[in-house]
């Protein structure tokens, strides 16, 4: 299908640009906030992206990242981040990737999500289920929440509200839950995706950081909603993101249950 072909190109040529500069001299900005950043080469995968796309669909709806909204009269759009997880790549920590997806009429049709550093493609095709490196994956198996092993990710801002990130955190890792934090949300649902982690869930993303996995979740298998259970839009903040079987659990512990 010639958008699959669209949307590998822009994120091996994105995932290229990545390799070409890890580790070397790039400028690096912040946006709000100390922490939040942005590098020269966010804004250089972004441009590559948005080539590949324009030279075959110039007339698709784009959103990204850093240059905003592409607005076009389309039923197509693309959602691009040029870099997810730009701490980690600031810090030459290989743990970050391109993600695009492809949303058609409301719907996501498409996703794709790589790190080259890992050399692992995840993609996903709605209806015809995901694949790392071309391989199906499927979600783990797991039934038990104090069993599984969860990810999950930080806001920089409002940690500190209740049933808050910090609170929900601290309430698994007491009961012994390994949590992981590995800075990037695709890669964290993509990890879920493969069985990685038995479930994910953050209160705040914006929806290039979640599009292309909240598809390749779905499609491995998986369950993906918003904070109080409903299906996920990826236009809102929360996210839960799990193998299904321990999703309620889950859930009901992000909304303030104990454990
Ligand atoms: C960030 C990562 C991180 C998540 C942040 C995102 P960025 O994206 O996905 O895991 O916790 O909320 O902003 O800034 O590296 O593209
Ligand atoms: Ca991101
Ligand atoms: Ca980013």
């Amino acid at each position: 299908m010639l958008t699959k072909h669209t949307l590998l190109k822009a994120v091996q040529s994105a995932a290229a640009v990545l390799q070409e500069y890890f580790n070397k001299q790039f400028t690096i900005s912040n946006k709000e906030g100390i922490n939040n950043l942005v590098t020269e080469v966010d804004h250089k995968s972004e441009a590559v992206i948005i080539d590949v796309i324009r030279q075959d669909f110039p007339d698709h709806y784009i959103l990204t990242e850093e240059s905003g909204e592409l607005v076009q009269d389309s039923s197509y759009k693309w959602i691009i981040d040029p870099i997810d997880g730009t701490i980690n790549y600031a810090n030459g920590i290989p743990i970050c990737c391109v993600s695009i997806a492809v949303e058609h009429n409301g719907k996501m049709i498409m996703g794709a999500v790589y790190n080259p550093f890992m050399n692992e493609l995840f993609f996903a095709q709605r209806g015809f289920g995901a694949t790392l490196n071309d391989k199906k994956i499927h979600v783990s198996t797991k039934d038990n929440l104090y069993t599984s092993c969860l990810v999950t990710g930080f806001p920089y801002t409002y940690l500190d509200q209740p049933n808050g990130p910090l609170q929900v955190f601290e309430k698994l890792v007491r009961k012994g839950i390994p949590v992981r934090r590995l800075g990037s949300a695709a890669l964290d649902l993509c990890w879920v995706a493969t069985g990685r982690f038995d479930g994910f869930y953050e209160h705040k993303l914006a929806a290039w950081d979640s599009a292309a996995g909240f598809l390749i979740v779905e499609e491995a298998g998986g369950k993906v909603t918003d904070l109080d259970g409903t299906y996920y839009n990826p236009y809102q903040p929360g996210i839960i993101a799990t193998n299904g079987l321990i999703h309620t659990h889950l859930q009901n512990v992000v909304n303030g249950a104990d454990l």
